[in-house]
């Protein structure tokens, strides 16, 4: 197996940015933007995803699978809407100072071959939080489960992932009583329990994502984080997965559209503004198509 990008695991960061661009198709432009880039990125964790096309044009061969995002649901429910990208940087660590620094470099060096689609400074809230309150994460694989939720299980160390930038209405959430908080997400608030037997909601978060298909659950691995200011809050959800239809699972069945007649109530108090499918090839695969 070759070596995952070191940053999809690496875990106890306290500063995130995300910055993904639209890119045209000259891959050695990208390549000699991308070589910069990560040489500027010091000890900040960098973890660079791709479309199709722009991994081809980095000479790379995409896993078969890859496609874009699709448009999720229709008006008046829950509509998640694609606009599809071609890189996506994640850059994460320990401090903002130096997250904000390999995020101007990062900058400075794509410069030449665009100007950021989505340019978003995130941190992690109190004991792992979003900005509705609740521990997000609790659920994650753990261990050696990482990899094997996130990676591709073809032996190239790649993996596939998702990004959706949500706009949370903190007002309309904040205003329904703790326990029915409690059953939109399907976990208690302060200590992130699972709600169980009748009190789980089937359209609560939790119902809705935790699915098993065959016996196997679907589990991703994921890296979301809270991103706001006083007048917009959200969640940068960011994930890896082994099989794209893993997160075709969740999002149909979260938006309403998986045959049973239940969507997530999660989406009545946040909406998705961002999507789009990534590969995150190996490290090492990475290094051959940066060359340099
Ligand atoms: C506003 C957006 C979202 C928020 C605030 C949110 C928050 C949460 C919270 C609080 C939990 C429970 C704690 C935990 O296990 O982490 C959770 C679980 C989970 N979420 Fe989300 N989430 C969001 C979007 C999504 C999306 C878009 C997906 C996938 C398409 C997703 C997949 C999952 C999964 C797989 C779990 C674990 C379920 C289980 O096995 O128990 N979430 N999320």
């Amino acid at each position: 197996m070759t070596r995952p990008q070191p940053g999809i695991f690496a875990e106890g960061s306290t500063a995130h940015y995300a910055l993904e661009y639209t890119v045209g198709g000259d891959g050695a432009a990208l390549a000699a933007a991308l070589r910069q880039a990560r040489a500027d990125a010091g000890g900040t964790n960098m973890v660079l995803a791709f479309s199709g096309s722009a991994w081809s044009s980095l000479g790379g061969s995409a896993p078969a699978g890859l496609r874009g995002f699709d448009k999720l649901g229709s008006a008046p429910g829950p509509t998640a809407p694609a606009t599809q990208r071609d890189l996506l940087v994640w850059l994460h660590g320990d401090t903002i100072s130096d997250v904000y620094d390999a995020a101007l470099a990062a900058g400075r060096a794509m410069a030449p071959v665009g100007t950021p689609d989505l340019d978003l400074r995130g941190f992690t809230y109190h004991d792992s939080r979003d900005l509705i309150g609740f521990v997000d994460g609790t659920a994650n694989p753990k261990g050696d489960a990482r990899m094997e939720a996130a990676l591709i299980p073809d032996g190239n160390g790649g993996a596939f992932a998702m990004s959706q930038q949500w706009v949370h209405d903190l007002d309309s959430f904040n205003a329904l009583p703790v326990a029915e908080q409690e059953g939109v997400v399907g976990r208690t608030k302060p200590d992130s329990i699972e709600l169980e037997g009748d009190a789980m909601p089937a359209d609560s978060h939790v119902s809705r994502t935790d699915v098993k298909i065959d016996g196997v659950a679907q589990k991703i691995w994921r890296r979301s984080f809270p991103y706001g200011d006083t007048s917009t809050k959200g969640l940068y959800f960011l994930s890896f997965a082994c099989d794209l239809a893993r997160f075709d699972v969740q999002l149909q069945r979260m938006y309403g559209v998986s045959g049973d007649g239940l969507k997530d109530r999660i989406t009545e108090f946040s909406a998705a503004i961002t999507g789009s499918y990534w590969y995150a090839p190996s490290e090492d695969d990475l290094a051959a198509a940066l060359g340099g």
